[in-house]
C-alpha cells in the first residue's frame, strides 16, 4: 500500500474502529456496511468512508466491509501486528495497576520488567513480573530489547529518567507523569493524562448544565 500522509484526527479515530471491529469479530460478524458501522459507532457513514479511504478503502460497493480484513489492516496501520516489549518505571499505585492489566498483551504489548527506587518494592513480583532496582535499568535496557517505557513515577523525576531512557536508545515513551517531556524527535512520547480528560468532562458538564441566568 502506498504511504501517504494521514491526518492526526484520522489516526486518533483508528483505535476506536479497531475496537469496534474486534467486538464484531468476537460476535462472528463477517461483513458490515458503512451504514451499520456508523449506527453502532455514532459516526456518520460518510466519515467512515472518508477515513477508510485514506487506506485504500477496504470496502466493496454493495458488499460493505469485510470485518476480519478491515480489523487486520487497521491493526497493521496501528502497528499492532508486532510485539512490543514494555518496561514500567515507578511501581507505585499506577505502575502496579498497569502491570496487573493483562489485556495489553492481547494487543501485543508485553510488560517485561518494572523498576523502582524503593528498596521495599524491589524483589516483589506483580503478575510474575519482578520489580527491579532502578540502578539495574541501564544494564537491563542494554541487554534486552525494550520498545516502550511507561513512566509512572513522580513528575519531578520524570524528565531526568526520560532523558536517560532516550540516551540508552528507548524510542517510545508512554508518559503518565503530569509534565511535558522535551526529548529528541527520534523519541516518540505519548502522554496520558486522566486529569485532563476529567477537566474536559467537567467543561462539558458545566456547559450543558449551566445554572440558569438570573
Ligand atoms: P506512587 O507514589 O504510588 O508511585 C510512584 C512510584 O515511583 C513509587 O513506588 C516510588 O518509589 C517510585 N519512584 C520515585 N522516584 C523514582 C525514581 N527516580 N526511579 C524509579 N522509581 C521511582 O504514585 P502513583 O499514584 O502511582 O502516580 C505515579 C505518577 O503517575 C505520578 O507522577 C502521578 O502524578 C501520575 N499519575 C498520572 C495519571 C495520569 O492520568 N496520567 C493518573 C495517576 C497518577
Amino acid at each position: 500500500m502506498e504511504k501517504k500522509q494521514i491526518s492526526k484526527a484520522v489516526i486518533n479515530r483508528l483505535p476506536r474502529y479497531y475496537r469496534y471491529l474486534g467486538d464484531l469479530l468476537e460476535k462472528d460478524v463477517v461483513r458490515i456496511s458503512s451504514k451499520e458501522l456508523s449506527e453502532r459507532m455514532k459516526v456518520t457513514a460518510s466519515q467512515i468512508r472518508q477515513d477508510l479511504n485514506n487506506f485504500g478503502g477496504f470496502g466493496q460497493q454493495g458488499y460493505g466491509y469485510n470485518v476480519e480484513y478491515l480489523h487486520t489492516e487497521i491493526g497493521k496501520i496501528l502497528g499492532l501486528d508486532k510485539r512490543y516489549s514494555l518496561i514500567i518505571i515507578g511501581a507505585g499505585n499506577l505502575g502496579q495497576a498497569l502491570a496487573n492489566y493483562a489485556d495489553f498483551e492481547r494487543r501485543g504489548f508485553y510488560v517485561r520488567s518494572i523498576f523502582d527506587i524503593n528498596p521495599r518494592l524491589v524483589g516483589l513480583s506483580i503478575r510474575g513480573i519482578e520489580i527491579k532496582s532502578i540502578d539495574e535499568m541501564e544494564e537491563y535496557i542494554k541487554m534486552n530489547q525494550v520498545d516502550i517505557a511507561a513512566l509512572t513515577l513522580p513528575k519531578s523525576k520524570a524528565p531526568q529518567i526520560a532523558s536517560d531512557l532516550a540516551r540508552w536508545g528507548i524510542k517510545g515513551i508512554w508518559n503518565f507523569a503530569p509534565t511535558d517531556l522535551h526529548l529528541h524527535e527520534n523519541v516518540i512520547v505519548e502522554n496520558v493524562h486522566l486529569a485532563e480528560s476529567l477537566m474536559k468532562l467537567s467543561y462539558k458538564l458545566s456547559e450543558k448544565y449551566k445554572p440558569a441566568d438570573n
